[in-house]
């Protein structure tokens, strides 16, 4: 959501900060700040885009080599030039920037109003900062310990870098719950919410668990418990290059992540699918085989697209595996006391790997004693430590808002599994285990084809740019894909969309449908192709507009709907990975002609990491 950048060493501050914040502008874009330390401390803020900051800061004295930034998705208070960060405290001694919710802080804030305190803002992260300096001054104690003992009181999540005039030299860094990445340079040091600003300046990081707090100075790092153990940091190296974020020609990441969709799936299954297609192995999972094979049941856990990637998940483990499958959005599982088993297996699918009620849910079931796997994409997030086993997706860093090479990479990883498990627990013939393997290695050759399309899709985008609702159908593992291509449109174009099980239809949705009403219908082929035609009928019969996804070669839908947009044809397995591409083009250049946002939606981040 929000984003964090901090940088000490010896090279101008601003610039890194700047551009840092530019890199994190994807996960929360309301309004952004910078504070130059080392001596007393500049702040420059304001509502808007870093640019609008960029432009606010020139001319004015950012020299320093040590500072902060960040950039702001309100949670407490309206976005305006007051409540973005930095805040300071209110006799100037600390400056502190904070992703995530002090949920205590009504009462800390009482309570310091009480001794004296007067607060600028509306935010939590002024009641912290002041909270910390209250601590400071009435402790008498160092500010090291201020900082911990203040973090000791709080509820909530945090990732926090906070810095004081009175220790000129230093920057403290601590996480619980959102994260942050140490990056280590030459005789510097840079910190990140994540490490797409740090990747243009070093590869080897150091990843902050819950409870830590690292202590900063120029050329030194000690890391502690929020208790003051020491710690021994575990320095990793960054798997991503400076390409993996850039737009690389294309007008938006959104598109530049549709069109990267045939290498993303292919890096997903790469290493995994047998070098003769007889096999498909998954690391991450072998020391949990045993486990997943006696499973009752499975339980998919994940928020938006994720959940949709996991409803997939629940056909494809139910068609293959034959195994029970319920699927739950992680906020409702988290809240409703719901029934875990210790033999349950809990699979969490999250792109980001943070999001706050995937990881509360995984928390809920690890209580409970199930075993929990989770799908993640970033590699070194929360989800993946905080699971006994599991499988990264591979996609590289996706950027826009929207999700859509994670999405696929899910629904790939889905795939593999429950073609795996079907095999392992004799529900899969090898014969029909080896024609679908070989099916998925060419899903990327496929998607290509459907890439070319694209001016297609755009003309087709053109046409209905302006319509004010778009109902979205398909049945079976179309169903989900339904739901896909409705949320797509809806977060980035702001159309109404709805998806909806294509049987479902006359049971009300039905009563929508007009000459201004464009339906999309996912029919390629499968085995309710004749039942999809018969829903298209009834589309058409109420003057509705049919906009369809049709397997290659289909004639008799090409005769009955206004449009359509050609897919390869493939097992059922793969389809879902075919079918939605055209539905993410088509929300995307409807989003472009109408203006939007495409990478960074209204009201949305990138990850969700407040419940
Ligand atoms: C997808 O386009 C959305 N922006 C959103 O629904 C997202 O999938 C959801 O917030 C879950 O995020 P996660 O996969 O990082 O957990």
């Amino acid at each position: 959501m929000c984003g964090i950048v901090g940088y000490i060493g010896n090279k101008p501050v601003y610039p890194i900060l700047i551009n840092g914040l530019k890199r994190l502008e994807y996960r929360g874009y309301d309004s952004a700040g910078v504070a130059i330390l080392g001596g007393e401390p500049k702040i420059y803020k304001r509502k808007g885009k870093v640019s609008e900051l960029d432009e606010f800061a020139q001319g004015q004295d950012v020299e320093g080599t040590i500072g902060m930034g960040h950039t702001r998705w309100a949670t407490h208070g309206e976005p305006n030039d007051v409540n973005a960060h930095p805040h300071m405290s209110q006799n100037g001694h600390f400056v502190l920037i904070h992703n995530g919710i002090i949920e205590n802080y009504a009462r800390i804030k009482r309570y310091l109003e009480h001794k004296g305190y007067v607060f600028q803002s509306e935010t939590d992260t002024e009641v912290l900062v002041n909270l910390i300096e209250y601590v400071y001054i009435r402790g008498q104690v160092s500010i090291e310990v201020a900082v911990r003992y203040a973090l000791s009181k709080v509820v909530g999540a945090y990732g926090l870098v906070i810095a004081s005039p009175l220790m000129p030299d230093t920057l403290v860094a601590a996480r619980k719950g959102s994260p942050l990445v140490i990056g280590i340079g030459d005789g510097e040091y840079f910190i990140a919410s994540d490490a797409t600003p740090i990747v243009e300046h070093t590869k080897s990081v150091i990843y902050l668990n819950n409870d830590n707090v690292a202590i900063i100075r120029r050329g030194e790092l000690s890391l502690r418990t929020i208790d003051n153990d020491r710690l021994e940091p575990e320095v990793q190296t960054l798997d991503l290059g400076i390409g993996d974020i850039d737009k690389g020609g294309y007008d938006h990441f959104m598109l530049k992540e549709i069109f990267e969709q045939p290498r993303s799936i292919q890096d997903t299954f790469r290493g995994r699918v047998s070098a003769k297609h007889d096999d498909i192995r998954l690391g991450g999972l072998h020391h949990v085989m045993p486990k997943l094979l006696a499973a009752k049941r499975f339980i998919i856990i994940g928020c938006g697209t994720s959940w949709h990637a996991g409803l997939l998940g629940e056909y494809l483990f139910e068609q293959y595996a034959r195994v029970p499958v319920e699927v739950e959005y992680a906020s409702e599982f988290r809240y409703r006391d719901p029934l875990i088993f210790a033999d349950d297996i809990i699979i969490a699918i999250s792109q980001s790997g943070e999001t706050a009620d995937t990881l509360a849910a995984i928390q809920l079931a690890k209580k409970a004693g199930a075993t929990v796997l989770g799908i993640t994409n970033v590699v070194g997030s929360s989800i993946p430590r905080e699971t006994d086993a599991g499988v990264y997706t591979h996609a590289g860093p996706e950027i826009g808002v929207a999700s859509t090479k994670a999405f696929t990479a899910q629904v790939t990883v889905l795939t593999m599994m429950a073609l795996m498990l079907g095999r392992r627990n004799g529900s899969l013939s090898q014969k029909d285990y080896e024609l679908n393997i070989q099916e998925l290695v060419q899903v990327p050759d496929k998607i290509e084809r459907i890439l070319q399309h694209n001016d297609l899709f755009r003309d087709i985008a053109a046409r209905y740019k302006d319509s004010q609702n778009f109902l979205y159908l398909g049945r079976g593992f179309f169903f989900p894909v339904a739901l896909e291509g409705a949320l797509k449109l809806k977060e980035i174009s702001y159309i109404h969309a709805e998806g909806y099980p294509a049987a479902e239809m006359k049971h009300g949705p039905i009563a929508l449908i007009d000459e201004n009403m464009p339906v999309v219908v996912i029919a390629s082929r499968d085995k309710s192709y004749e039942k999809i035609v018969s829903n298209i009928q009834e589309v058409k019969a109420r003057k509705g507009i049919v906009v369809a996804v049709v397997t290659e070669g289909d004639t008799i839908i090409r005769e009955m709907a206004d449009h359509v947009m050609e897919v390869p044809h493939t097992e059922p397995a793969m389809a879902p990975l075919l079918a939605v591409v055209p539905l993410q083009l088509l929300s995307y250049h409807i989003a472009v002609m109408r203006g939007c946002n495409v990478d960074q939606p209204r009201n949305l981040a990138k990850s969700v990491t407040v419940e």
